[in-house]
């Protein structure tokens, strides 16, 4: 008796539920430009209308996706919006998007070569692609993983399988501009807060290289066992990044991994800031690079990159019986690579994106960002008021309103409530941080499809914003 699964429809019904989404995407695409960045309601106000019980009865899919466009939708602040200009914006490329759909929908798995073959040497090559970019020997290897915060532990695993006595007496050291997935990462693989030596930044936002010399020659004497070096390639606060070049001498010639967190600048290796500012970066043992941030793909999306690949199977490979199956000695199983086994084919998208543009497109891309965080800065200079805390770096300006009335605290607060006056705007967002103690805004040139115009409105709204603040409210 033929059965059908309870969850099929016919072939035509599918299509039709195909076309509506592809539909629904490219009208959400088309009047990006034109929408508001979208809001952040209260927590009572989305339990009001998105609770409730599990579905126990059918509805029509046409019903369920215009519950997601028009209750959920509304309600993301978009940060593929060419005015998203806050943390790490995540513009998508369309045939990335393509290849998530294709690669969900055919459910890929990538986790052994022996089920996952071809998917496996496809990420083989993209994976083979950035190394070539960044200059790394053909030992080195890596994988995709689901963004920046696991590629950097993954690779610090490597790093940290390498020596025998690093959770003993191991020591660890980065500046105090590097990610917070830095730490975490660290944390998981069992490091003790002591063991983490966070160096305060220069004025430039590096790590501070002959205190960092300094620090490692007296931690030697104390007892400690230095063994890593985290290095920034494009920090999330201002793009600084660190002095790779020194920082491999010195790492040479103590013996330390040196790994670096390029989860969101590695990628700028294609431009022609890139390659003067990330100059030592093919000397790293290791290296996160972030496909979903500077390469313009869907999350999720990140790569660990080890100089010698096979540091990652010696910190990851586990055989039990139930996959013996896989030792076919055929190819390379990626599970063995990293944390996970059930690996879905994150590397198709780029591989698709790539080859349908070709990499001169996202170079231009790239260099339009860059130009596009020039521009920003130059914009707040003819300012009163203004001041630069950090220059355009890697398509990161960092800035702050501080008139001479205003007291530091003052000032802090003054630039912490224009995030918020520009959420409620909904026209375009900056985010702050705190750089040299005070807090700074920041704006994040990563959208291609941002123009100038926008970038010019969006500093011209920040500054009507902040004149309109002593005297009351924030108006637009
Ligand atoms: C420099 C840097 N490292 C790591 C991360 C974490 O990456 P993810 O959010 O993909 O885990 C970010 C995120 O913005 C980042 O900017």
């Amino acid at each position: 008796m033929k059965r059908e699964s309870p969850l099929d429809f016919d072939a035509d019904v599918m299509r039709q539920m195909g076309y509506r989404v592809v539909d629904a995407l490219v009208d959400y695409w088309q009047r990006l430009p034109s929408l508001p960045l979208g809001k952040c309601p209260d927590r009572t106000t989305l339990e009001d209308l998105l609770d409730e019980p599990t579905p126990q009865q059918p509805q029509p899919f046409e019903t369920v996706l215009d519950a997601f466009l028009q209750k959920v939708l509304p309600n993301i602040v978009k940060v593929d919006h060419p005015r998203y200009f806050a943390f790490v914006p995540a513009p998508n490329d369309y045939v990335g998007v393509l290849g998530d759909f294709l690669t969900a929908g055919m459910n890929v798995f990538v986790g052994t070569w022996m089920v996952g073959a071809g998917a496996t040497q496809v990420e083989r090559v993209v994976i083979r692609w950035l190394c070539d970019w960044l200059g790394f020997p053909d030992s080195a290897g890596g994988l995709f993983v689901s963004g920046g915060s696991v590629a950097n532990l993954v690779c610090l695993a490597a790093a940290r399988q390498r020596y025998p006595d690093a959770l003993t007496r191991g020591r660890v050291y980065y500046s105090d501009q590097t990610h917070s997935c830095v730490a975490r990462a660290w944390r998981i693989l069992g490091l003790r807060e002591e063991q983490l030596c966070v160096l305060p930044a220069d004025e430039q936002f590096q790590i501070p290289l002959s205190t960092l010399a300094e620090q490692l020659q007296r931690d030697r004497a104390a007892g400690w066992r230095p063994f890593c070096v985290v290095a920034n390639a494009g920090t999330t606060n201002t793009g600084a990044v660190d002095p790779l070049d020194a920082l491999a001498d010195l790492c040479e010639s103590e013996g330390l991994w040196l790994h670096a967190d390029g989860a969101y600048g590695a990628a700028a290796i294609l431009t022609q800031e890139g390659k003067q500012r990330l100059r030592g970066i093919e000397r790293l043992h290791s290296l996160a690079i972030d496909p979903h941030k500077w390469l313009y793909q869907p999350m999720m999306a990140g790569c660990a990159l080890v100089r010698e690949f096979e540091h990652l199977r010696a910190a990851f490979r586990i055989l039990p019986p139930y996959l013996q199956d896989k030792e076919r000695g055929r190819g390379i199983d990626l599970c063995d690579y990293g944390v996970e086994l059930s690996r879905n084919f994150r590397a198709l998208k780029l591989w698709m994106s790539l080859k349908t543009h070709g990499v001169e497109a996202f170079r231009q891309a790239m260099e339009w960002n860059l130009h596009l965080a020039r521009v920003a800065e130059e914009a707040i200079r003819r300012l009163p008021d203004w001041v630069i805390v950090s220059p355009a770096t890697m398509g990161i300006v960092a800035f702050r309103y501080a008139p001479p009335h205003l007291d530091s605290e003052q000032a802090d607060a003054l630039n912490r409530a224009l995030v918020e006056a520009m959420l409620q705007d909904g026209f375009a967002l900056v985010s702050s941080t705190v750089l040299h103690g005070r807090v700074a805004l920041r704006m994040c040139t990563l959208n291609p499809r941002a123009t100038e115009a926008d970038v010019l409105e969006t500093v011209r709204r920040l500054h009507q914003f902040a004149v309109s603040y002593p005297r009351g409210e924030i108006t637009t």
